[in-house]
């Protein structure tokens, strides 16, 4: 791999850029301790860049990002863009950069801190040392299927109300293929196991990811292994026995039920990091965009209260997954680790038992000093 990393940061709205000024921090680190070197260019999205633009992202921003090896997104969205007419909303922004860079492998960490494992729903016998992968297919399926709309369903005198609702779930071969593909080759880097997870019990669009899945495991990847469950016993086994599973492949809408209550198991929103990657380009790093799972917190942006972690292991992601710096993810993830059993804590990690909460500077400034330790 090329030895400069391309990055693009793009901080939004609302805490994104509280959150991303931390981020900022540990890429100096890296820059500066570790040999790395960043060509960070810096941009804006969402309503940010609707203030400047009239549009959530603009076609230059776009270019960008479709040029770098990765973009680094805080969020998007805010009240005060609400009354924005849908065409212009900040979310589109983000549609906007998924769908022109294809970014069909949505990846969804569940980790559960061994110092935050009572924060979960569950007990802490069934999430302590949790650590699964749910990779969703994010650019098809039933949110993109045609024939879609809610038309009159005027000649049928038996329908109450006259109307009638349609969403088609579609997925071609080639599509189910190359999600697999993401999942077998990111589980051959950690457990070496794959679930599937569709309903081929009702659903003929399942019946083809069955078979596609299976295809790609006995062509491509047979030293990894694989099982197949119907979607809605994979959400019983996830709070059941959530670490039976390793990576978990499923569909765009089973995929985003399934990523919301997996990031349940461990806890807090400001914790949970994402990546989405397309197409590997020539220069052998995939299309991608990190960021965290959370949105903006109109209700704490501007107070110093916002959680850096999510978008701090976001860029582990980057780290990970763009730059070939496995080592540096890893020494990234255990700093956080390593602050988090310190009991070094922002507010929204306060348990009952209380405490005094770090700010959101403060708790970026505990992890660079657990990456010197
Ligand atoms: P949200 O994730 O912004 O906030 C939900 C709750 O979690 C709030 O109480 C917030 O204070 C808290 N929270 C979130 N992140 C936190 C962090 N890092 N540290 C501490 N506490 C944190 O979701 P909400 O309130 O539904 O949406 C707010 C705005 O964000 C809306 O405009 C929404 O459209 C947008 N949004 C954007 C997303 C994105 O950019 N990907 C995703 C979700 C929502
Ligand atoms: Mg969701």
């Amino acid at each position: 791999m090329s030895d400069r990393y391309s990055l693009l940061i793009l901080p939004g709205d609302g805490i994104g850029p509280e959150v991303m000024a931390e981020v900022v921090k540990v890429i100096d680190w890296f820059q500066a301790n570790r040999g790395m070197a960043f060509d960070v260019t810096h941009d804006l999205v969402g309503g940010a860049a609707y203030d400047a633009h009239g549009v959530p992202l603009a076609d230059a921003t776009m270019a960008r990002a479709q040029a770098v090896d990765a973009v680094l997104l805080g969020a998007v969205g805010g009240p005060k863009y609400d009354v924005l007419d849908f065409s212009v909303k900040p979310e589109r922004g983000l549609l906007r950069l998924r769908k022109e860079m294809d970014l069909f492998a949505n990846l969804r960490p569940a980790q559960c801190f061994d110092a935050l494992a009572d924060f979960s729903s569950l007990k802490r016998e069934v999430v302590a040392g949790l650590d699964i992968l749910i990779v969703r297919e994010l650019t098809s399926g039933v949110y993109f299927g045609e024939p879609r709309g809610i038309h009159s369903d005027d000649n049928n005198p038996e329908n109450e109300g006259g109307r009638v609702g349609i969403n088609t779930q579609r997925y071609t071969s080639g599509e189910i293929r190359r999600v697999a593909r993401a999942a077998f080759e990111l589980a051959r880097a950690r457990g070496n196991k794959v679930c599937s997870m569709e309903k081929a019990n009702v659903m003929e669009s399942g019946i083809l990811w069955r078979e596609e899945v299976t295809w790609v495991h006995q062509n491509e990847y047979p030293d990894v292994e694989l099982s197949h469950m119907y979607a809605d016993n994979g959400a019983m086994q996830l709070v059941r026995a959530p670490r039976q599973f390793d990576v978990i492949v499923t569909d765009n809408l089973f995929g985003d039920i399934l990523s919301d209550a997996a990031a349940m198991l461990t806890g807090s929103l400001g914790m949970l990091p994402s990546a989405s990657l397309g197409a590997v380009m020539p220069n052998g790093r995939p299309k991608a965009l990190y960021e965290p799972v959370h949105g903006s917190a109109p209700d704490i942006a501007g107070k110093a209260l916002a959680n850096p972690i999510a978008c701090i292991l976001s860029f582990a992601m980057a780290l990970r997954y763009s730059f070939g710096e496995g080592a540096a993810a890893d020494q990234l993830e255990a700093a956080v680790e390593r602050v988090l059993a310190d009991g070094v804590r922002t507010a929204d990690l306060m348990g009952p038992e209380g405490g005094t909460p770090v700010s959101t500077s403060q708790m970026g400034d505990a992890i660079i000093a657990a990456l010197e330790a």
